[in-house]
């Protein structure tokens, strides 16, 4: 039509929610397509019916454009419970946006209010993007896993101390 104008449409901002099961199968798109060796749909249908798994969605419109994965562990030796970030990933499209530092604290609250004291992951030693969001939030490097990976690349092991009361 003349002289109509066209408003520009900008997509919704993404938003960080505890994963629902219609979820899932967005998560699992999602690992299938940002990781070269990624996990088995029940490991996801596993995390969200433990009671020691969460997974948390970022939501733009009806798409999952991120995801972050948390569980807790038992350790022996000494005994105590330990949480793992298991894999936390965003489209590129909303990267450099905070979402996945959004999921992180999400990630690592549920941790520390759950009385764990440590929160490791492990992540690629040429992943710089990532290693750079884990040591903003506190990430230290424990130590390299040699041949972490199926191709027989190596990790990092990197950790986070839940942090002292003020
Ligand atoms: C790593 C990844 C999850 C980061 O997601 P993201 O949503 O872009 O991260 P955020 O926007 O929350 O970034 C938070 C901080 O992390 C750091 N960071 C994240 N991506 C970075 C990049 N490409 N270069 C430098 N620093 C980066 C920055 O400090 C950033 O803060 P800033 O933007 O204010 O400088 C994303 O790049 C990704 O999904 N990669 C592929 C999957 C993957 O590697 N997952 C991790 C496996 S261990």
């Amino acid at each position: 039509m003349a002289g109509a104008s066209v408003e520009p449409v900008s997509a919704p901002e993404p938003v960080v929610r505890p994963a629902r099961w219609r979820h899932l199968w967005g998560v699992r798109r999602l690992n299938r397509q940002l990781f070269p060796e990624p996990y088995a749909f029940w490991r996801f249908v596993g995390y969200q019916l433990s009671s020691q798994g969460w997974i948390w969605v970022a939501e733009q419109g009806d798409d999952i454009v991120g995801y972050a994965v948390l569980t807790l562990s038992l350790y022996s030796e000494p005994r105590r419970m330990v949480g793992e970030i298991i894999s936390i990933a965003t489209v590129p499209e909303v990267r450099r946006q905070g979402v996945a530092r959004g999921m992180l604290r999400q990630a690592l609250s549920r941790a520390w209010e759950r009385g764990v004291g440590q929160v490791y992951l492990q992540v690629a030693v040429d992943n710089d993007a990532a290693q750079r969001l884990y040591r903003a939030e506190g990430f230290t490097v424990e130590r390299r896993l040699k041949g972490y990976y199926l191709n027989g690349d190596d990790a990092w092991l990197m950790v986070v101390a839940r942090p002292k009361p003020a």
